[in-house]
């Protein structure tokens, strides 16, 4: 049974911010997206899609564009209930906020119902693909995904693994580190459309041991991912420093215990050195661009530029509840205004590109999602670029597709986000 799905269609093919943007993206002012089977059958003009698959059931959005589904590269499930919090800068915000909200997730039952608003949360905000921190608890990974795969989501989580320099409470130790992430690969990573990723929080919070056995893992699964926070603060950053006086870099500290490499995904990146980035490219590792927190906890600027210099794989992320919202739209526009404040500049297809391809590339996943090229996992939005009056009375104005972008990233959140499309499926908020 074919599908189509007929409005404006615009996506990426490539990095419209390494190349001439004429070739990067494509643009369908009246286009159709056929589905079959969950995936991508074709995309073209309506005209000439409706002359190739005349049996097609067509439905309409008037008005409206679609785009691909929306991808957050690092976002913290079990801080949905802390988002928000006042006044702290990273250390003291993890201690007085993060960590306290964490300890609920002893509680499976908590764990369940936080996983099941997170993904739908997910799904309202246009995002349909995620690589996610679960806390250290093992029921609270196994909760989302379970959730995922119910809702067929692309998903990439993991239980954190922390064994110091934290709460008694969320403390795991090097050895069941290594068990319960093993048990949970096993039963978890490649299952639908579920992917593992071994997740130690950051550098302050495991120790050596620990960190080897997360190596360890990452040898042994070598097509699982690896997710942790990367020079993200100055005080983190010395303090690392401090701890790892052998280590020539906090990269360094993940790289001597096997935890750079293809599927390696850094969050936030901001204080880093030239060699830093370079090896961080070599590798195949990617940064997670976290605006939203970055400002939130003042934290710093990500160098966009720097990282496309070196070719460092780049995804947007919300980076909740360090980040103020699950909207990867105002994200965007949170990435813009981090990259005025450097002197740098993101065109509207750049950021999209940043939260679907971009980001699909940064976790791997681009022969799969990402875009609406035909064979692709049909993960779609419709979106209304005048979905409140405000943004009714600016978009009249705008003619090009860029303006109107634009427009859409600097005003969008979940409120533009009319239907959300995950594996070819509509999904119901009833
Ligand atoms: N570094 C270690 N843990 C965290 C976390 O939960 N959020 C952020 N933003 N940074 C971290
Ligand atoms: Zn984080």
């Amino acid at each position: 049974m074919l599908s189509a799905y007929r409005a404006a269609v615009f996506h990426c093919l490539s990095d419209p911010g390494r190349s001439a943007a004429g070739d990067s993206t494509e643009y369908f002012d009246d286009g159709v997206v056929v589905v079959e089977d969950g995936r991508v059958l074709a995309l073209g003009d309506a005209a000439s899609i409706a002359a190739d698959f005349p049996n097609a059931s067509v439905r309409c959005f008037d008005g409206a564009l679609i785009l691909p589904g929306l991808i957050d590269c690092h976002v913290h499930f079990p801080q949905v209930d802390i988002i928000g919090s006042y006044g702290e800068q990273l250390l003291d915000w993890l201690e007085h906020y993060a960590y306290p909200g964490e300890m609920r997730y002893a509680d499976p039952v908590h764990a369940r119902a936080a996983a099941g608003f997170f993904l739908d949360e997910l799904l309202r905000n246009g995002t349909t693909a995620a690589a996610v921190f679960a806390t250290v608890h093992a029921h609270s990974a196994e909760a989302l995904f379970e959730a995922a795969l119910e809702r067929r989501m692309r998903l990439v989580a993991g239980k954190i693994l922390m064994d110091r320099d934290s709460p008694p409470e969320l403390r795991d130790t090097a050895e069941t580190a290594y068990t319960d992430s093993r048990a949970l690969i096993e039963r978890w990573h490649g299952r639908g459309r579920l992917g593992y990723a071994i997740t130690p929080r950051f550098a302050l919070t495991s120790s050596d041991e620990q960190l080897g056995a997360a190596g360890r893992l990452a040898a042994e699964f070598p097509d699982t991912w690896i997710q942790t926070h990367l020079a993200e603060n100055e005080a983190e950053v010395a303090a690392v420093a401090a701890k790892h006086p052998d280590c020539a870099s906090y990269l360094d500290v993940y790289d001597r215990h096997g935890l750079l490499r293809e599927r390696s995904v850094f969050g936030h990146c901001l204080h880093l050195d030239d060699a830093d980035i370079r090896r961080l490219a070599e590798a195949g590792g990617a940064a997670a661009f976290c605006p939203s927190s970055n400002l939130f906890l003042g934290s710093g600027l990500f160098d966009l530029a720097a990282m496309r210099e070196a070719s460092v794989k780049v995804g947007l992320a919300t980076d909740v509840g360090g980040g103020t919202s699950l909207s990867m739209l105002s994200t965007m526009a949170e990435a813009y205004k981090v990259l005025q404040l450097r002197g740098q500049s993101l065109r509207a297809s750049e950021a999209l590109y940043l939260a679907t391809l971009g980001a699909a590339e940064a976790l791997g996943l681009a022969d799969r999602i990402g875009n609406l090229e035909p064979g692709k996992e049909a993960d779609f939005i419709v979106v209304d670029p005048a979905a409140t009056p405000l943004s009714e009375r600016r978009t009249e104005r705008l003619e090009s597709i860029d303006e109107r972008l634009f427009a859409l990233i600097t005003l969008g959140d979940d409120r533009y986000v009319t239907e959300t499309f995950v594996a070819g499926e509509r999904v119901r908020y009833d």
